[in-house]
């Protein structure tokens, strides 16, 4: 996992307060450290790291309304939702399912970017850009057709795995990713003809009609709780005979989760009827797993539509 994100106080003692805690937390002497985050969030009250890993200490105690209500201190004091509040309160059922705030999927990005492939690949077993390749070339093979494509879009691209895992089929990559510092690591393969920090639905909308023969999204999807908007822009992005291919988590249920990894999980039925009302003609839907935690295979799915 990426570094903890820390936001200085701004205050030295509140600061110095700060690392104490989480000296005792770390310790394993939680109601301690709770007492000094709580002080240093007293004495700096928009100090959002004391507010945020207050919440996260009372949750190991078993105190879900204080932990609640220390991350709702956290929301209050970064609108922008870096250390991603909202989200935790959605797991603790104290908030409705929602969008990820954006400044927390770019700060942890931007953390995790340095070892993001080896942690990535050798920890988690990553293998979501080979199974996508695979589908499309069968998707492809299926319907008769050459599985090249001129003008590809690589959603969420990361550091440009799902660039490499496709680069002998494609012509001319655009890669589209909210992290700074992932887009600089997949600036550095030179697989990309264009990278935009942006946005993926915000960038589409950018795009014309009809631009591109393939759009990916490689373990990227897991970030958006609606696919709907995504999934319509894609299809009016897409030429006639285009691919849109992507991986997602899933579960048993109905609809879509935001699950214990703070990614979202979208159901099977779910997935099909959002592709159906974006217009496009579901090809592949397969349950595979793209990586492992815990030992386990983190139940997914890989999935290609077609623009008719
Ligand atoms: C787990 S990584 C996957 C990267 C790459 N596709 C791969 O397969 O290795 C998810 C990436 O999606 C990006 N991301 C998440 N939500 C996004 C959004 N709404 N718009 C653009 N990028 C997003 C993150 O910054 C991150 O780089």
């Amino acid at each position: 996992m990426p570094a903890r994100l820390f936001l200085s106080s701004g205050d030295l003692v509140a600061d110095r307060r700060f690392d104490f805690a989480r000296d005792l937390q770390l310790r394993g002497d939680l109601a301690a450290a709770a007492d000094l985050f709580l002080q240093a969030a007293e004495l700096a009250p928009g100090f959002v790291s004391a507010w945020f890993t207050l919440g996260e200490v009372r949750e190991q105690l078993g105190e879900r309304d204080a932990a609640i209500e220390a991350f709702r201190k956290a929301q209050a004091a970064d609108p922008e939702d870096r250390h991603g509040a909202s989200l935790r309160l959605m797991l603790l059922g104290a908030a409705q399912l929602s969008a990820m705030p954006q400044a927390y999927v770019r700060a942890l990005f931007d953390q995790y970017a340095p070892k993001f492939e080896a942690a990535l690949i050798n920890d988690l077993g990553y293998r979501g850009p080979a199974l996508l390749f695979k589908a499309v070339l069968a998707a492809r093979h299926a319907a008769r057709k050459p599985a090249f494509f001129k003008r590809a879009i690589d959603l969420g691209c990361g550091t440009g795995l799902a660039a490499s895992a496709f680069a002998s089929e494609v012509d001319h990559f655009i890669g589209i990713d909210l992290s700074p510092g992932m887009i600089e690591k997949a600036r550095a393969t030179g697989l990309y003809a264009r990278l935009e920090v942006a946005e993926m639905v915000e960038a589409l909308r950018g795009k014309p009609d009809a631009g591109a023969d393939l759009v990916l999204a490689a373990d990227a999807m897991v970030y958006l709780s609606d696919l709907a908007p995504l999934l319509c822009e894609a299809t009016r992005v897409l030429a006639a005979g285009g691919l849109l291919a992507f991986t997602v988590e899933t579960h048993g249920g109905d609809g879509v989760i935001l699950g214990e990894g703070l990614r979202y999980a979208h159901g099977a039925d779910y997935v099909r009827a959002s592709i159906a009302d974006a217009g496009l003609t579901l090809s592949r839907l397969k349950e595979l797993s793209t990586r492992t935690e815990n030992n386990e295979p983190v139940p997914g799915l890989v999935v290609v539509a077609e623009k008719s």
